[in-house]
C-alpha cells in the first residue's frame, strides 16, 4: 500500500500504521483511549515530530476533556515539541467543546499535509545540481508526518523532479527507523537507494559520495540549535569536514522559540534494553550499563539551512 496515510481520525477512533511491525506488514491500529495511544507513542508505533503533533491533537479528542489524561499524553515524549504544541493546540479550544476540539485537530492534520509539499518544494529549490546523492538519517517520510515527510519530503520532490541519483540512508540504530522505515517508503516511491551503517556516513562524505546532508527535526531552539535522531551531529561535523551542506527540514511548528539553546532541550533516554539486546537477543554481558540518548542537539553554527514551510533560514 503506497502511500499511505500514517495517522487520521477515522469513525470516531485514532488510526495509524504500526511502525514497529514495519517493514514486514503494513498494519493499522484503531485506538480509542489516550492510554492506547500514549502506549502506542512510548513504543514508537507512532514517531516523527510532525506526526506526534497530530497525535498529540487527536488524543485531546480522546481525553474526552480528562486533564490528567491529557496531561500524560503531552509528556509521553519529551524532545520533540511537536507533541506538546499539538496538546496544547487541541486542548486550548476544549471549552468550545468536543466538535472543537476534533476540528482544531483535523486542522493540524491537514496543515503537515499542505507544510511537507512547501517544504518538499522549497528544500528542492535550494539544492543546486541535478543528479543529487543524498545522505539521511532515521525516517522523516510520510511515516513521521501524515503523507509526505519533510528531509524525505524533500527527496521526493527531488525524485519527482527527475533530479535524484540516490539516496543513502543511515541504518539508524538501535531502533532502525532508517533501514526499516526509510528504505520501505523509497523502495515504495521506485527512488534508488543504498542502505549504510551509521558509522559509514562521515567517511563516505569524505571520499566524495554525497551532495548533500539532508535531516529532520525533533525541536529548533530559538538560536538554530537543532534537537533530532542520534547520530544527526556526527552527521553534521562530517559534512562540515567534508564541505557538504548539511540541511534541516521542519515545519515551523519545530522551531521552539521558549527554548533559547540547545542546552535547554531535554533529550530523551530511552534506557539500556534498546542497546543490550537486539532484535531479542543479548548482544553485550549481563549487567552491562548504557547509554542510550535517543536525539542529539547540532549546534547552529553546523547547520547550511533551515528549510521549512514558510522560509529558509540561515542559522
Ligand atoms: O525517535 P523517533 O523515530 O521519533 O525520531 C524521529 C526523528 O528524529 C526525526 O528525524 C524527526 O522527528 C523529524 S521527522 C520528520
Amino acid at each position: 500500500v503506497w502511500p499511505v496515510r500514517t495517522i487520521d481520525w477515522v469513525d470516531g477512533a485514532v488510526e495509524l500504521v504500526d511502525q514497529t511491525r514495519l517493514p514486514d506488514e503494513c498494519v493499522m491500529l484503531r485506538l480509542r483511549t489516550t492510554d492506547e495511544l500514549i502506549g502506542a507513542i512510548r513504543r514508537l508505533a507512532v514517531r516523527g515530530a510532525p506526526a506526534l503533533g497530530v497525535a498529540g491533537a487527536l488524543g485531546v479528542v480522546l481525553a474526552a476533556g480528562d486533564r490528567e489524561a491529557i496531561a500524560r499524553l503531552r509528556a509521553a515524549r519529551p524532545t520533540a515539541v511537536n507533541l506538546a504544541w499539538g496538546v496544547d493546540r487541541a486542548a486550548a479550544v476544549a471549552d468550545q467543546g468536543p466538535e472543537a476540539v476534533l476540528r482544531a485537530a483535523l486542522r493540524i492534520r491537514d496543515e503537515d499535509i499542505a507544510a511537507c509539499r512547501a517544504m518538499g518544494e522549497r528544500g528542492a529549490d535550494l539544492l543546486e545540481g541535478d543528479r543529487l546523492r543524498i545522505m539521511t538519517v532515521c525516517n522523516t517520510g510520510g511515516l513521521a508526518a501524515v503523507e509526505r515527510g519533510t528531509a524525505r519530503g524533500v527527496i521526493q520532490t527531488l525524485h519527482e523532479r527527475g533530479r535524484l541519483a540516490e539516496v543513502l540512508a543511515l541504518e539508524t540504530r538501535p531502533l532502525l527507523q532508517g533501514a526499516r522505515l526509510t528504505t520501505w517508503e523509497l523502495a515504495r516511491m521506485g527512488a534508488p537507494h543504498c542502505l549504510v551503517a551509521d558509522s559509514a556516513g562521515p567517511y563516505l562524505m569524505a571520499r566524495g559520495g554525497v551532495d548533500a546532508v539532508l535531516v529532520g527535526a525533533d525541536r529548533i531552539a530559538a538560536n538554530g540549535d537543532t534537537a533530532n535522531k542520534i547520530g544527526s551531529y556526527a552527521l553534521a561535523l562530517g559534512a562540515e569536514r567534508a564541505g557538504v551542506p548539511f540541511v534541516v527540514v521542519a515545519p515551523e511548528t519545530t522551531i521552539d522559540p521558549a527554548t533559547p539553546s540547545g542546552d535547554h532541550i531535554e533529550i530523551e533516554d530511552r534506557g539500556a534494553g534498546e542497546i543490550v539486546r537486539f532484535g531479542g537477543v543479548r548482544v553485550a554481558p549481563e549487567g552491562t550499563r548504557a547509554l542510550n540518548p535517543a536525539f542529539d542537539v547540532t549546534p547552529h553554527d553546523l547547520i547550511t539551512a533551515i528549510v521549512t514551510d514558510k522560509r529558509i533560514i540561515r542559522p
